[in-house]
């Protein structure tokens, strides 16, 4: 079959309540995407012709994520008629009238679900050319699921929701995954005649499969090997199973790719990440967005580093880093926070209790100990006094600092932007830099230092200090 003839309509326009959210469900986020997310890179990824997403609660979020991430992808609307039968007919409008081939539909928020699964199904579905065919899951509680009924000889007969489903009904383990295949026209026609006479007054996609049996249309039902591809979010605290279990097969893969992880039920990896080969990540350490990190890098305890790429054999500990770049052979940390647009070079150095925003550090150069660094750009093998803080905010505006190469600050500094500092000059301790400081100058701007003779016991008399200044 050609892709030309498969389409896959991607079921998100229920209400999500149980979430008891703002936000709509499929936004909700796992590792690093929202849910619809992960459904629309597995639905991109099978080569479709038509990719249609169908959304009605809360359009507008939906609508600006499809188009900024999936502009090529067709959205359809539902109408006011609910329920997951009625989602299907809408999105079929929005493909072509003569489109003949099978229709994949899966839904928002079913995030786990893989290609290599879909793959699969669509192909035991061509090959026995089956009207409808359906995944299914064998869990240990079914509640809230439909429930699949098949004869004693185990021929699928048909799903029942499980507000309608009777006692014993409501003891079958194997349920619907809400992931079907079906043949285009069959799906049409059999729609066309499914009611909403159920507990819920909602037109049931489910309904589809017995409506095709009895119309004398082949029907099957295939179990999912693995349960979790076919998890269903419904509230958060599925939410978080899902995101638990996503997370350690994440680690899992990195782990299997070279990747030394302690402990990967403290080590949050988004699906975005990259990490290199001989990297050792210590317990605490969230990697987010659009994160890389080169060979042989040593990350946490205790990071949250996000949209960052950070060069091999780095090291970067108990750090917040975000929108920067930390180059090879650097060091981060302890205690530092990185802000976006901080680029360290090679072999530098950001220390203990440093934060930096828009801050060009070149190779070599250091800010070891705590200091503020905004609105700069430092030269190579600089190294920055403990203490110095880069005074880049007028009130009204930023202004920038240029440090040179090989110069050396003194502790606490104040380097008041805009302002220059060439090549090989050195600041002395304490200074209020308010002026350019030409390459190879000494700046200093200390008033001279008055000590006040036999001050303690004149002044602190009784005291520990006064007594101690007799001896
Ligand atoms: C559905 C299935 C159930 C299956 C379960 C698997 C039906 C009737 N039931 O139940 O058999 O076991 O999934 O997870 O299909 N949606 C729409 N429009 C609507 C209603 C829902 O687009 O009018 C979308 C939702 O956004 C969601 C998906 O369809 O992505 C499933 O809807 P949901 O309400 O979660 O159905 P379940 O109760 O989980
Ligand atoms: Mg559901």
């Amino acid at each position: 079959m050609s892709e030309k003839h498969l389409a896959v309509v991607v079921l998100a326009a229920g209400e999500g309540t149980r979430m008891r959210s703002k936000k709509p469900k499929v936004m909700h986020e796992l590792a690093g995407l929202p849910l619809l997310g992960h459904v629309l890179a597995t639905a991109t990824s099978l080569g479709a012709a038509h990719v249609i997403p169908v959304i009605r609660h809360q359009k507008e979020a939906l609508t600006d994520y499809i188009n900024a991430f999936y502009p090529t992808v067709k959205i359809a609307h539902q109408d006011e008629v609910p329920g997951t039968g009625r989602a299907v007919e809408c999105g079929l409008e929005s493909l072509p009238s003569d489109f003949n081939g099978a229709v994949i539909v899966t839904s928002g928020d079913v995030p786990l679900l893989d290609v290599p699964t879909l793959e699969s199904l669509l192909e035991a579905h061509l090959e026995g050319s089956y009207a409808a065919t359906v995944l299914t899951a064998i869990v240990e509680d079914p509640t809230g699921y439909g429930r699949v009924i098949r004869s004693n000889d185990g021929k699928f007969i048909q799903i029942v929701e499980h507000r309608d489903a009777d006692t014993e009904q409501l003891e079958i383990s194997e349920v619907n995954a809400g992931v079907y295949v079906f043949d285009a026209a069959h799906l049409r026609s059999a729609l066309a005649k499914v009611g909403s006479h159920n507990a819920q007054g909602e037109k049931y996609l489910t309904d589809v499969a017995a409506e095709l049996l009895q119309a004398g249309k082949k029907v099957q039902a295939l179990a999912v090997s693995d349960n979790w591809l076919v998890a269903g979010i419904n509230d958060r605290v599925q939410l978080s199973e899902v995101a638990a279990e996503l997370n350690y097969r994440i680690c899992e893969a990195w782990q299997r790719a070279g990747v030394t992880i302690l402990d990967p039920s403290s080590t949050w990896i988004d699906v975005t990440v990259q990490i290199g080969e001989d990297v050792t990540l210590l317990p605490g350490t969230y990697l987010k967005g659009f994160t890389t990190i080169g060979a042989g890098s040593n990350i946490g305890p205790e990071v949250v580093i996000t949209d960052t790429q950070i060069g091999d054999s780095a090291t970067v500990i108990k750090a917040h880093v975000t929108g920067s770049k930390i180059g090879e052979g650097a060091s981060v940390g302890p205690f530092a926070y990185l802000r976006p647009g901080t680029d360290l070079g090679a072999d530098g150095k950001i220390g203990t209790f440093v934060e930096t925003k828009n801050a060009k550090i070149g190779r070599g150069s250091k800010v070891p100990h705590l200091s503020y660094v905004g609105d700069a750009e430092i030269g190579e093998e600089t190294n920055i006094g403990a203490g110095t803080i880069f005074a880049n905010y007028d009130g009204i505006n930023k202004h920038k600092s240029k440090i040179g190469s090989h110069v050396r600050s003194g502790s606490h500094n104040v380097f008041v932007a805009p302002i220059t500092i060439g090549d090989g000059a050195y600041t002395a301790a304490g200074t209020v830099v308010r002026k350019d400081v030409a390459s190879g100058e000494l700046a200093m701007n200390v008033a001279p230092q008055r000590n006040l003779a036999g001050w303690v016991v004149a002044n602190r008399p009784g005291t520990k200090s006064a007594e101690a200044s007799k001896n």
